[in-house]
C-alpha cells in the first residue's frame, strides 16, 4: 500500500475495498453533480495571505464548538450507513473522534443504534434527526437520545424529499443490500467486507427497526422511511421539535440569508450551512459562496458552522476564515472508514489537522479565534 498523505488516498482505498454500491452512495452529487462540484471548486478561488516573522511557535488550533471543549474546530458530519461501509462503522468513527477530541454526530439512518454508540464510545456525542412524521417514534428517539447522552440535537432542514441521485437508483442501493445479480457479483468482489459484514449483527437500521411500530424488519421499514420525510414541515415544526428537545440545537440544512435570519429567530443555538453535500437541490449555491451573506445576515457573534466540500486542512481555513465557527466533514472521513476502519477515521482527522496547522503558521497566526477575513488575499485592500 503506498504512503498516505492526503484524503484523495483514502477515497482511492474506499473504492478499492467497499462494494461499489455503498462507495457511490456517498461519492454522489444529485442530478448532474454541479452543487456537489461546486462545493469543493469554490473553494480555489479564495487565496491566503502569506505572511511571515510572526513567532508562530505557540500556535493552537483549540477551541469550543457548541461549548464543548475541541482539539480544532471540526466535526464528524451525520453520515447515514456508516454500518455499510465498515462493519460496526458508527462505532468505529464515534471511536476515531473522541481520541481525535473532536465531536461525533451519529446519523438517525445508521446502523449502530444510539445505545450501541453510548456503550462503546464511552463519551458524549451528537444526534442528527430528521423532522419525520411518527410522533411517537419522534418522542421515544429523543427519550432515547437523552438517555444515550446526547449533548446536542442536529435536526435536518433539507431533506423532506430526497434529491435524485442517478448511481443510487441504477445501483438498486439498500441497506442490507438487495441480492440483484449485480449486486452479489459486487459483494463476491470484495470478500473482506463481506466476512465483516457476516460477522456483525448490525446490518439493519438500529436507530429504527424494532423502536417505530410496526417496523421489524427490512421490508417494513422501506415503506416506514417512504411515509415518514415530512413534506409539511415549517418553521412552527421546527420550533415545536426544538421545545420537544429542550437542550442545545443545531439547525442543519440552511443555505439562504433569510432562512438562515428565520432559523435564528426559533431559537436554536447555531446553524450549519449546508446543501447536504451537494446531495439534494443541484444548482443550488455551493456553501463557501453561500456563507458570506448568511454570516452577514445572521450577525457576526451567532455560531455558525459550514459543511460541504471540506477535504482539507486548506479549506476548512478558508471556511474558518469567510465566517463559519467550525466546519463538519463527511466524505473525508468516511473515505477513511471504508478504506481502513477506525484507523482510516484517525488518519482523515489527522490529515486535515495538519493541513490546518501548517496552514495555520504560514498564513502567521497562532489563535483559531484570530483567523478572519484578514487572513485572506483581497486585491482592492492596502
Ligand atoms: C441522507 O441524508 C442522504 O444524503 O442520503
Amino acid at each position: 500500500m503506498s504512503v498516505i498523505t492526503e484524503i484523495e488516498d483514502l477515497r482511492r482505498l474506499h473504492q478499492r475495498r467497499v462494494p461499489r454500491m455503498f462507495y457511490d452512495y456517498v461519492d454522489v452529487g444529485a442530478w448532474t453533480g454541479s452543487t456537489y462540484r461546486a462545493n469543493r471548486a469554490d473553494f480555489e478561488s479564495i487565496l491566503f495571505r502569506q505572511r511571515v516573522a510572526r513567532n508562530i511557535e505557540a500556535r493552537s488550533l483549540a477551541t469550543t464548538m457548541m461549548g464543548e471543549p475541541v482539539s480544532m474546530p471540526l466535526a464528524l458530519a451525520p453520515v447515514g450507513l456508516l454500518g455499510m461501509q465498515h462493519p460496526d462503522g458508527e462505532i468505529h468513527a464515534a471511536r476515531a473522534a473522541r481520541a481525535a477530541g473532536v465531536p461525533f454526530t451519529l446519523s438517525t439512518m445508521s446502523m449502530c443504534s444510539l445505545e450501541d454508540i453510548a456503550e462503546a464510545s464511552g463519551a458524549p456525542f451528537w444526534f442528527q434527526l430528521y423532522t419525520l412524521r411518527d410522533e411517537e417514534f419522534l418522542d421515544n428517539v429523543l427519550d432515547r437520545a437523552r438517555r444515550a447522552g446526547v449533548t446536542v440535537l442536529v435536526l435536518t432542514l433539507d431533506l423532506t424529499i430526497q434529491g435524485q441521485r442517478h448511481k443510487d437508483l441504477k445501483n438498486s442501493m439498500t441497506a442490507p443490500p438487495r441480492l440483484t445479480l449485480p449486486n452479489m457479483l459486487d459483494i463476491a468482489r470484495h470478500p473482506r467486507w463481506a466476512l465483516g459484514m457476516l460477522r456483525t449483527k448490525r446490518r439493519g437500521f438500529g436507530n429504527i427497526i424494532g423502536h417505530a411500530r410496526g417496523v421489524d424488519d427490512l421490508g417494513d421499514l422501506m415503506s416506514w422511511t417512504g411515509q415518514q420525510f415530512d413534506q409539511r414541515l415549517d418553521w412552527a415544526r421546527v420550533e415545536e421539535i426544538i421545545r420537544k428537545w429542550g437542550g442545545k440545537v443545531i439547525l442543519k440544512g440552511i443555505n439562504d440569508p433569510e432562512d438562515a435570519k428565520r432559523g435564528v429567530q426559533t431559537g436554536a443555538d447555531a446553524i450549519l450551512v449546508s446543501n447536504h453535500g451537494g446531495r439534494q437541490l443541484d444548482g443550488a449555491p455551493s456553501t463557501i459562496r453561500a456563507l458570506p451573506r448568511i454570516r452577514r445576515a445572521v450577525g457576526t457573534d451567532y455560531p455558525l458552522y459550514l459543511d460541504g466540500g471540506i477535504q482539507s486542512g486548506q479549506e476548512a481555513l478558508k471556511a474558518i476564515a469567510c465566517g463559519a465557527d467550525g466546519v463538519f466533514i463527511g466524505r473525508a472521513f468516511t473515505y477513511g472508514l471504508g478504506a481502513m476502519g477506525q484507523k482510516g477515521v484517525e488518519t482523515a482527522i489527522e490529515i486535515l489537522r495538519r493541513e490546518m496547522d501548517i496552514t495555520m503558521a504560514l498564513c502567521g497566526v497562532n489563535e483559531i479565534a484570530d483567523f478572519g477575513p484578514d487572513c485572506l488575499w483581497s486585491e482592492d485592500a492596502t
